[in-house]
């Protein structure tokens, strides 16, 4: 386990007896962000590999979205260095990213309301300009990943539960064939939602369905997307970043974790490092 100080540590280059190491999908680097004149990144050092799901934790406002959106270049940076495949990409504009390669799905329920799920899915083939059997064989594999999306394809994405939107998010992400998949809270959506429906539910009291089946769906969402995430890290050998907030939900999907606090990075390791201690100590609030 490696605890970060304010000491930079650069990586050195193998010897050349040395095997060579496998260039990460993306390696973030001293980067600082200020937002509206205020430091919000401090140094923000973490690199993931293909094939690998990083978790990036930290208690509320330490600056995981920041990260994430200096990362795709929604959000301008200070200083620091952003690799992609071992290319700089801080000269490129957030459309360019995502071409080059880096999916977004932003913390909330980023589709189009007003779009049927298979408008908002085609807006993800539209990136990379997919067509024919190229664009059948992308679509098939996000509805193996998220089979209700096949179900639903002429519905409205606003009507969609919370954990639906969020699956057609991630879906509409995939088509656009990514090298590096970001996710920001892909539970979040769900848990108020059952909190909101339980309320209403108890509200109205004329249970259409009990609470309890209210909980079993939400948590049935929680775990298709925790699925999708392991298989489409096997069969894509993706490189996924992850910010999430459930510490289970972390230890069953992820490789390793960074735990941020206050713009930089506090700890990492390997997930098996993240004991309840380190989440005592860095997550809990
Ligand atoms: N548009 C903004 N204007 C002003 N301050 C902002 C803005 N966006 C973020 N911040 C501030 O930057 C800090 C980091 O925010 P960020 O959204 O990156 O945190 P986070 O770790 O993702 O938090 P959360 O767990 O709540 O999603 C917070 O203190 C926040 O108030
Ligand atoms: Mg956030």
């Amino acid at each position: 386990m490696e605890r970060s100080t304010d000491v930079i540590t650069t990586a050195t280059n193998p010897a050349p007896s040395e095997p060579a190491i496998a260039v990460p999908v993306v390696a973030v680097s001293r980067l600082e962000t200020d937002i509206g004149g205020s430091r919000i990144l401090r140094g923000v050092n973490l690199e993931v590999h293909a094939g690998e799901v990083v978790a990036l934790m930290g208690r509320n406002g330490v600056g995981k979205t920041t990260t994430l959106r200096s990362i795709t270049g929604v959000q301008p940076v200070r200083a620091g260095t952003i690799s992609f495949c071992g290319q700089s990409i801080l000269r490129m504009s957030a459309d360019q990213r995502a071409r080059a390669g880096i999916g977004y799905v932003p913390q909330g329920r980023d589709i189009f309301p007003h779009l049927t799920v298979e408008e908002n899915l085609q807006v993800g083939l539209v990136v990379h300009a997919r067509k024919g059997a190229d664009a059948r064989a992308a679509l098939a594999r996000v509805y193996d990943l998220f089979p209700i999306l096949k179900d639903f394809l002429p519905r409205k994405g606003g009507v969609l539960s919370g954990g639906q939107q969020q699956q057609l998010a991630i879906a509409r992400a995939l088509l656009t064939n990514p090298k590096l998949l970001i996710l920001d809270e892909p539970t979040e959506g769900i848990q108020p939602s059952i909190i909101d429906q339980i309320g209403d539910t108890l509200k109205k009291l004329k249970t259409p369905r009990a609470p309890s089946d209210v909980i079993d769906e939400a948590q049935q969402e929680v775990e298709r997307i925790k699925q999708a995430v392991k298989h489409i890290k096997e069969e894509h050998s993706l490189a996924i970043l992850l910010v999430e907030q459930y510490v289970d939900f972390c230890r069953e999907v992820a490789d390793r974790f960074y735990a941020m606090d206050r713009g930089v990075v506090t700890i990492s390791g390997s997930i098996a490092e993240l004991t309840d201690e380190v989440v005592r100590d860095h997550l809990q609030v």
